[in-house]
């Protein structure tokens, strides 16, 4: 274990090593079995974690609050349309003070092009750990929930097969962060690889390099398909999501009419009946229901959308025990 984590930020996975990801899930897991039976774990009493919103949120923002409460801290719930941050306040005034009367600063900034520059901004100004909450690259919280997850189901994943797939939502261009974090993961994890989209929806060409540097490191490997019902022949974990054509749509408009052409994109039975016998189903919620996964899929045995919410609490405490005490 790599258990010495105190004041470090958390903004990309990628900036921790896999025996300091295993130790936050251990550490995730204790948590976890402690809370089940009613043992107290107040780590950081009387901590405080500010938490910046620039976007909406259910699950974070419900996860880290009841977190730290379980902690034996608290934390406040700042969204950003309430500061003064459109009359001037900078990334760095924000990590200097924010950092001077709290113990960790939570962000959730996922504007394209701008979340993860602000995110990084304000850790530089920042005395405390600084935690990603979602930015428009990565969303590290939600993975390592993932991988614990994927691991509670599944036990080791050297050898597994995960499609990380698009589907079709109506409802907004979904941020890329999911995709490209969940694939950094599972190829640093030595899992069997397939990336499944249309032409349009492309990820960062970064992230994607680093997927196949990670892939080549662990022996795992990588496969990019654009065929959707191909993608789920046999797969071991389907994570089919919807995203936005962030690298190629003109505005949200154009992103909208270019996903309008693939909406048979939708998980379904038939589609889940390709998957292995014992498939499980994730998504990261909020989901189009009906639209990007049908209700029999998301509400069926194979769906473990739950366990992924949940397991955001126990991830998350880790994280905090972890790097703020
Ligand atoms: N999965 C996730 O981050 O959910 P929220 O957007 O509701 O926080």
């Amino acid at each position: 274990m790599q258990t010495d984590l105190r004041g470090r930020d958390l903004i990309s996975l990628q900036d921790f090593t896999t025996d300091e990801i295993d130790t936050i899930l251990e550490v995730a897991l204790q948590l976890k079995r402690e809370r089940a039976m009613g043992v107290p774990h107040p780590l950081l009493r009387d901590k405080v974690l500010a938490m910046l919103f620039f976007f909406s949120s259910t699950r974070t923002r419900a996860s880290f609050e009841a977190g730290m409460a379980q902690l034996g801290g608290h934390a406040q719930f700042i969204e950003s349309r309430t500061t003064q941050i459109a009359h001037g306040d900078t990334p760095t005034e924000i990590g200097e003070i924010l950092g001077r009367y709290n113990d960790g600063i939570a962000i959730r900034n996922v504007d394209w092009g701008i979340g993860n520059r602000y995110i990084r901004d304000v850790a530089a100004a920042s005395r405390v750990p600084v935690l990603n909450m979602q930015c428009d690259v990565y969303h590290p919280h939600q993975i390592l929930a993932d991988l614990m997850t994927m691991r509670e189901r599944r036990g080791d994943l050297r050898g597994r097969t995960i499609t990380i797939s698009w589907a079709y939502a109506a409802s907004y261009q979904k941020p890329i962060s999911v995709p490209q974090d969940l694939l950094l993961a599972a190829t640093r994890y030595g899992m069997d690889v397939r990336l499944v989209h249309p032409p349009e929806f492309e990820l960062m060409p970064e992230i994607l390099a680093q997927a196949q540097d990670n892939a080549r490191r662990s022996h795992g490997s990588l496969e990019r398909m654009d065929d959707f019902e191909a993608g789920f022949r046999g797969s071991d974990i389907v994570y089919a999501k919807s995203w936005g054509a962030l690298l190629r749509a003109k505005d949200d408009a154009d992103g909208a009419a270019i996903a309008a052409t693939y909406s048979d994109w939708i998980t379904d039975e038939r589609r889940m009946a390709m998957a292995a016998d014992d498939a499980i189903y994730m998504h990261p919620l909020p989901a189009d229901r009906g639209i990007e996964v049908a209700d029999a899929v998301i509400d069926g045995p194979r769906s473990v959308v739950y366990d992924q919410a949940e397991n955001r609490l126990h991830a998350q405490k880790a994280v905090m025990a972890l790097t703020m005490r």
